[in-house]
């Protein structure tokens, strides 16, 4: 693909892109926007180094992709509910993302891309690796492929977010999260590519089999799913900012670096119902 604006360095062949030539904190063109579309439409995950953006700059970015989407469990920063806080530090129990997954896939309509910024880091570790589900679903075979036609899969938010933000203050008792059905294998709405869509953090059961089918095969597609073979993975600095397509690619965050500090913010743009 040419690209007029920006300059693109894929990762590897099958994921991920270095995306330079673009200040996120100056006023973007309409054909840079345009070639970011392109270049996280390729890649499925774009990185890019030294954004000096404010937040608001970064809510921005996200509108041009869509709009923005309201965490169903995490509040935001003081007048930001669009605003997923990233924050880990020595009084950290646990962090956000930590298994695989594609963000809040148990919602109706799943976010389309999530933008994290993050301001600090520790010196090595807590690297975010991503997976193509484009790559996952193509190396299957014709006869799994076959077998998964026309399977949908329970995802659901309980067991995920069930008291996970009591330490910020919030009473979820009597609050219903988020479950609903989802095709197993989605077509992505721009590429047209086939993609799977199940992931160990939300998804519960597959729906047209026994429970034992579903847990085994489950288990397989989680296994299959993160094999290096569809992954890239990104080292973080200061400033860096990485865009996925939840609609293709899941990711899992490393915590690796306790008791250090790692802590941005992510906005996260919303999707349409899989099909
Ligand atoms: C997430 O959005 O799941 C967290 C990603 C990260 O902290 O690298």
């Amino acid at each position: 693909m040419g690209y007029q604006t920006i300059q693109v360095d894929p990762v590897t062949p099958r994921i991920g892109a270095m995306v330079s030539g673009v200040d996120l904190s100056k006023p973007v063109s309409n054909q840079q926007y345009s070639e970011i579309h392109d270049a996280l439409m390729a890649h499925q995950v774009i990185f890019f180094r030294d954004q000096d953006m404010t937040l608001e700059q970064q809510k921005d970015l996200g509108r041009h992709f869509g709009e923005l989407h309201i965490h169903p469990a995490s509040p935001g920063p003081e007048g930001h509910p669009e605003v997923l806080i990233i924050h880990a530090d020595a009084n950290s129990k646990r962090v956000a993302g930590e298994r695989w997954h594609s963000d809040v896939s148990c919602d109706p309509e799943p976010p389309m891309g999530s933008i994290l910024h993050l301001h600090q880091v520790p010196p090595s570790g807590g690297d975010t690796l991503f997976a193509s589900m484009y790559a996952a679903y193509d190396a299957l075979s014709d006869r799994m492929k076959t077998y998964l036609k026309g399977l949908t899969a329970t995802h659901s938010g309980e067991q995920v977010y069930r008291g996970r933000y009591a330490d910020k203050g919030v009473n979820d008792a009597g609050k219903v999260y988020p479950t609903n059905v989802h095709p197993v294998v989605r077509t992505h709405p721009v590429t047209g590519r086939k993609a799977l869509f199940v992931n160990p953090t939300f998804t519960v059961k597959i729906n047209e089999v026994s429970r034992d089918e579903s847990e085994g095969l489950l288990r397989f597609l989680y296994d299959f799913s993160a094999k290096p073979d569809f992954q890239c993975r990104f080292r973080w600095q200061e400033k860096s900012v990485a865009f996925w397509d939840n609609r293709c690619v899941q990711h899992i965050a490393m915590w690796d670096y306790y008791p250090q500090v790692r802590s941005g913010y992510r906005i996260t743009i919303k999707g349409d119902r899989p099909v």
